[in-house]
């Protein structure tokens, strides 16, 4: 069959490389794809929320099956015209993907489904937001802007002059525009967050190996918020006994919510989790893949992806067998463009791609990179996700950063500690 992923990042690298391998591709198309994508398939010049035109596409090449990367073009109801026109496809409904694109909603749903989760308001005025934080004890709280905001509408408040300053941001000043038609102000909760992904047809659930992602800049956790600066799978942060309470508290519950408000959700759900003293909670949850994690997640993966895609969204998961693992962990460092997560310049020949290709268990998927008169180039501002395999952590690490160093363009940087966490929580790697 012929495979369509839509996407242009690192995760739909991943996707590709992996969907490439199967035996039942019979070749993979990435709208639009970058520099690193156009060596597993063909890039096909299409914006992801060109729904019109990637329709066209589809039917013209008799697409099999089509794969939605990020969460942009799921919110606007890419599936469900992709529906309506006969395709298939593996994404949830633009209804089902409200899970992301509304933090308002997703609270909601958490809060009727028992789900842990921090206690929250949602308003839908500044002013009332104000009085609800003037009214209550000088603490820390997180604002959120309601909408999809590229990551960047959560704001952690120490005290509340800081959370009425991003009330007003959200707000008042609309710096996230209409994702701020409604403002969540939520408890704040410490501990370490991991990621839990699962793919479902909406009745059967697969739920695939725990990762952790590295949110802010720079080292220790230092920095401005990023899209992911790097991540690593599986984490030792959460144990099989653990893992299965967070499979049985909140995703199994989220999918039947989901089925029972007659949304039911098709695709890859992902929890985004805080481990705290009183046990895992759910920060959000996501509609997609997660990026960086879909690239240590994929690595380790041995069985074929497609048929898991394919089964899914034609409501067969159960009828799959559960996937092989490579038993061995797997790091993904992110190297980025230098001023990200602010302005960075783009256009900057990448050296050092075929040095580090030739290494043995790493893989470097491409995020922002584009092709220039032959030459792969900077385009983003994340530009690689550098992942690796090794027997221990420590090892995986190891041959990650070994890559990493054979790659070099004019402001490359990266964080130097991803994994570090899981060597704290575990004795004996
Ligand atoms: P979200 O997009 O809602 O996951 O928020 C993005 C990031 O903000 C999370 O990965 C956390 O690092 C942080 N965050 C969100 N909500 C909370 C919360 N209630 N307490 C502490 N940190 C949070
Ligand atoms: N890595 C965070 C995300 O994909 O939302």
């Amino acid at each position: 069959m012929k495979v369509l992923v839509i996407g242009n990042g690192g995760r739909e690298h991943a996707l590709s490389w992996k969907l490439a391998q199967s035996p039942l591709a019979e070749k993979v198309f990435i709208a639009p794809g970058n520099a690193g994508t156009a060596a597993e398939g063909e890039n096909v010049d299409i914006s992801p929320t060109d729904t019109a035109r990637l329709i066209k596409f589809a039917q013209a090449e008799e697409i099999g099956l089509t794969v939605v990367g990020p969460e942009a073009p799921l919110a606007a109801g890419l599936v469900d015209e992709f529906h309506e026109a006969g395709l298939k496809v593996f994404g949830p409904s633009k209804a089902a993907a409200e899970i992301e694109a509304s933090k308002a909603f997703c609270k909601k749903l958490l809060r009727h489904a028992d789900v842990p989760t921090a206690d929250y308001r949602a308003f839908r005025d500044a002013e009332a937001a104000e009085r609800y934080l003037n009214d209550r004890d000088d603490m820390p709280h997180v604002v959120k802007a309601d909408g999809l905001a590229a990551g960047k509408g959560v704001v952690v408040c120490k005290n509340r002059a800081a959370a009425l300053a991003a009330v007003k941001r959200i707000g008042v000043e609309r710096e996230f525009g209409a994702a701020g038609n409604q403002i969540v102000i939520e408890q704040l909760l410490e501990g370490q967050e991991a990621s839990i992904l699962a793919i479902t047809d909406g009745q059967t659930i697969l739920t695939l190996p725990a990762a952790q992602d590295h949110k802010p800049a720079l080292d220790g956790d230092e920095g401005p918020n990023t899209g992911g600066m790097g991540a690593y799978c599986p984490t030792p942060l959460i144990n099989d006994e653990m893992f299965h309470w967070i499979e049985e508290n909140t995703i199994v519950p989220v999918v039947h919510a989901l089925k029972r408000g007659r949304r039911p959700f098709v695709g890859v759900l992902y929890a985004g989790l805080m481990i705290t003293n009183s046990g895992p909670k759910v920060l959000e949850f996501n509609a997609r893949f997660g990026d960086p994690e879909c690239q240590p997640l994929l690595m380790r993966m041995k069985s074929d992806l497609l048929p898991v895609l394919d089964a899914a969204a034609n409501g067969r998961l159960g009828e799959i067998e559960q996937p092989e693992w490579d038993p061995r962990p797997a790091v993904c460092v992110v190297m980025a463009s230098q001023g990200y997560p602010g302005s960075y310049e783009t256009g900057k020949p990448i050296r050092g791609l075929d040095a580090a290709a030739d290494l043995d268990n790493v893989k470097a998927f491409h995020a922002g990179t584009a092709l220039a008169d032959g030459k792969t180039v900077t385009s983003g501002g994340r530009v690689l996700g550098v992942t690796a395999v090794g027997d221990t952590i420590s090892a995986a690490k190891l041959n990650a950063y070994t890559a990493v160093k054979a790659i070099r363009w004019d402001g490359a940087w990266c964080r130097k500690d991803i994994s570090d966490k899981a060597l704290s929580l575990q004795v004996n790697d």
